[in-house]
């Protein structure tokens, strides 16, 4: 098999990818060792950036995101049983944020691409990166039984932290750049109508809870729980009981309740390796960085890189340019920097790190400021609304 671009992974990153390189007449076929099912009803991400929607919609995506998406113009804090809203609309010239489903989004993604005739493979074993210092290398895996190569230009691994593409590259040409912290996030998605409008980010004595949604009837919640913590500790009734313990507010509020229809653990982790690049290997996305999901940026960080990764192919395709891609690295790390420190702000502010009563005071000094001063608020809302990025 041959190609132009190989890319590893059917993520948001993968997929959007093969969208960007379909629209410049570049050949792409997409590997994905999962299912569609799996891919397609794997729940995550829930919130998109405004440049995000944008780009989706100019790529012709945007049908359905359009017609079922909740717009937000707002967020709460709430701290000290007190709900702050952070207008941020008001606050970035009418940017507003998109509640969607990344499980949604992902499926929008894979019928347009085969509905156009692209390549995705899925259920794809044994994925392998070689001949990264030849002039095409090749991606070896098995489908249906047998053992396959695909040769290409350039790998695009797009396969998430846990992929082999980011181990694929020699050892000392990477650095990574970590924070684990001490606590992970229980999510639960649940037949519940939102208890609130927008979303609710709880700084709680007991612990971080954060009231998202998805539609008018599904409900997504989280709430900070020990980094080894166990499902099994964790009954729907104890989760429930937690939850509006943490959210409780002042005024007359009431924590809606349903069937949990899904339940998992995640860690919270800032990682950062770099170069994002390998010769013809280009990563993307979670398999070069991840952020901890307090400031909601990890699928918008992973559509943004295939922007600029786009953006470098089709000038090399185009004309023989290298600037794009030889400055991949150096375009991303600016945006994922600046994420990364917004993400790290925006846990440090509202997870308990400690039981150590400076930290607490700080903590509520910084949401008393951010709630209180419109430049502070201006920040956190250009941040969590997102920079624009450049795409054509
Ligand atoms: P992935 O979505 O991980 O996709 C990688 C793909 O590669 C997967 O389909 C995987 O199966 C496949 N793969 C892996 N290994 C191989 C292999 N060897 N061969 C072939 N395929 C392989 N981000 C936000 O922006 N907003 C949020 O609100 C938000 N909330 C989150 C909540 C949770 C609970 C979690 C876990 C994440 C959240 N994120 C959020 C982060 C977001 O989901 C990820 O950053 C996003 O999925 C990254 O996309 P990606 O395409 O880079 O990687
Ligand atoms: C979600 O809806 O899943 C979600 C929302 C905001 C976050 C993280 C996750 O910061």
């Amino acid at each position: 098999m041959d190609t132009q671009v190989a890319i590893v992974g059917a993520g948001p990153a993968g997929l959007v990818l093969s969208h960007l390189l379909d629209r410049q007449g570049i050949d792409c076929v997409v590997l994905e060792n999962r299912s569609r099912a799996y891919v397609e009803s794997r729940i995550r991400a829930g919130v998109l950036e405004y440049s995000t929607v944008e780009l989706l919609c100019a790529l012709g995506l945007g049908d359905r995101l359009m017609r079922e998406r909740m717009v937000h113009h707002g967020l709460e804090l709430l701290f000290e049983g007190t709900a702050h809203r952070i207008p941020l609309s008001e606050l970035t010239g009418g940017k507003t944020i998109t509640i969607y489903g990344q499980h949604e989004l992902v499926k929008d993604l894979i019928k347009a691409r085969l509905d156009k005739g692209g390549d995705i493979l899925f259920d794809i074993s044994d994925v392998a990166v070689y001949g990264l210092d030849e002039r095409r290398p090749t991606v070896r895996f098995g489908h249906r039984g047998a053992a396959h190569e695909l040769r290409a230009d350039f790998i695009a691994g797009c396969d998430g932290f846990h992929g082999v593409c980011r181990q694929s590259i020699p050892l000392g040409v990477l650095r990574s750049l970590e924070r684990v912290y001490p606590f992970s996030w229980l999510g639960i998605l649940a037949q519940a109508p939102p208890s609130s409008a927008e979303l609710v980010y709880a700084r709680h004595d007991r612990g971080f809870a954060l009231h998202s949604m998805r539609n008018a009837e599904v409900t997504r919640l989280y709430l900070q729980v020990a980094p080894d913590e166990s499902l099994e500790r964790w009954p729907d009734q104890r989760i429930w009981g937690e939850l509006r313990t943490r959210l409780a507010r002042d005024a007359d509020w009431e924590l809606t309740t349903g069937p949990v229809l899904e339940k998992g653990i995640t860690p919270m982790r800032s990682f950062v390796a770099e170069p994002m690049q390998y010769k013809r290997l280009f990563l993307a996305g979670d398999a070069a960085h991840i952020v901890p999901a307090t400031g909601a940026k990890g699928l918008n960080l992973a559509v943004a890189d295939v922007t600029a990764l786009a953006a470098g192919l089709t000038a090399w395709y185009s004309t023989g340019r290298t600037d794009l891609l030889d400055s991949y690295t150096t375009t991303c790390l600016q945006r994922v920097w600046r994420v990364q420190h917004f993400s790290w702000w925006m846990t440090s502010m509202l997870h308990k790190l400690s039981d150590n009563a400076f930290d607490e005071q700080l903590q509520l000094s910084q949401l008393r400021y951010v709630t209180s001063s419109a430049t502070a608020a201006t920040s956190l809302a250009e941040n969590y609304v997102g920079f624009p990025y450049a795409f054509d």
